[in-house]
């Protein structure tokens, strides 16, 4: 069987990592396009240098043309900017909006079958934008941003409890910004509830409310300590987590942001939920019960979306 083929659609910090992560796992062969001349070519040649030391075989390429990705079974897109300190992800919305319909129109004419991830900033809008612009399935384009949240989260209580991360699950519902809603009560170590963790004394509920704050702000510390970019370790292994549930039909429970017909009483919009990820795409989302606060904090949550797509129409009419 011939080896599946992952195309990522800009090469820069993500796109790099993603092309050695893909490379490492050997979930295919790896195409890395980007406007920058030279950068796509220069990454590829030099991670593929890497694969007699690290024993993968993956045929690595870069390209400036669309037509390298023909027949990818998997976008990963990273084009536009980052942020950088001072900025929130919102202020990339008119940039990367641009990106984002020459990156539709270039899939859709030479990957229109594949599972489309994107992780372009302000992700929420952008996954919407880009699944308008490209008229690919909405089951097939998805974005990525609960992965990298949840990830956050899990590492924080598992640094405060000093336990494992791999016993710490952890649940984000919302858009990816700064309303993002961390539900201590589905969050887990070891199957124990944090809401149960508080009262068996393991933190204090203030404490508990702080790491919550620290994963929404996640983003933005790490900008500020970069200072000339945006993370790209943990984003590109929760978008890889992701392509490899699809390319395995793994049928991965994660939280995504997904297209909704319905759940949660939303429609024709992106907004993080639970998902399950298969050969399909999204495949079934998982809609749980809001208590009121957590009503509140989503309803928060998706109006700040919702302002972010308005603004997208504003400036691109025909995604209305
Ligand atoms: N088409 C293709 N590639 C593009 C385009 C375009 N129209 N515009 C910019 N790019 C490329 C740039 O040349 C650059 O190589 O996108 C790449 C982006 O890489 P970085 O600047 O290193 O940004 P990165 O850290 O990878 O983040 C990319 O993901 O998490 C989000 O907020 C982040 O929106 C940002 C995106």
């Amino acid at each position: 069987m011939a080896r599946s083929k992952i195309a990522l659609i800009g090469s820069g910090m993500i796109g790099g990592t993603l092309a050695h992560l893909a490379s490492l796992k050997e979930l295919g062969d790896v195409v890395m396009f980007d406007i920058a001349e030279g950068t796509p070519q220069g990454k590829a040649l030099d991670i593929s240098q890497s694969g007699p030391v690290e024993g993968f075989d993956a045929h690595l390429s870069g390209a400036n043309d669309y037509a390298a990705i023909e027949g990818a079974d998997v976008c990963i897109v990273t084009a536009g900017v980052p942020r950088k300190p001072g900025m929130s992800r919102d202020d990339l919305l008119g940039i990367n909006l641009k990106v984002m319909e020459q990156v539709g129109a270039g899939i859709a004419k030479y990957a229109p079958n594949a599972f489309v991830i994107c992780i372009t900033n302000p992700l929420d809008a952008m996954v919407w934008a880009l699944q308008k612009f490209s008229g690919l399935p909405k089951a097939k384009v998805v974005g990525m941003a609960g992965v990298l949240d949840s990830a956050r989260f899990r590492a924080f209580l598992a640094e405060e409890f000093k336990v494992s991360v791999e016993d710490v699950t952890a649940f984000v519902l919302g858009g990816h910004g700064d309303t993002m809603v961390p539900l201590t009560r589905y969050s887990t170590v070891a199957g124990i509830p944090l809401t149960d963790l508080v009262k068996m004394g393991w933190c204090s509920k203030e404490r508990l409310e702080e790491i919550v704050q620290r994963t929404r702000d996640g983003g933005a510390e790490i900008v500020g300590l970069l200072k000339t970019g945006s993370a790209y370790y943990a984003p590109a292994a929760s978008a890889i987590q992701m392509a490899e549930s699809y390319l395995k039909d793994k049928k991965r429970v994660l939280p995504c942001a997904a297209n909704l017909k319905g759940e949660y009483g939303l429609k024709d919009m992106y907004v993080g939920v639970p998902c399950v990820i298969g050969a399909d795409g999204i495949e079934r989302v998982i809609e749980i019960d809001l208590a009121s606060d957590e009503k509140a904090q989503f309803e928060k949550s998706v109006s700040a979306v919702k302002g972010l797509m308005e603004a997208c129409v504003e400036i691109a009419p025909k995604l209305k």
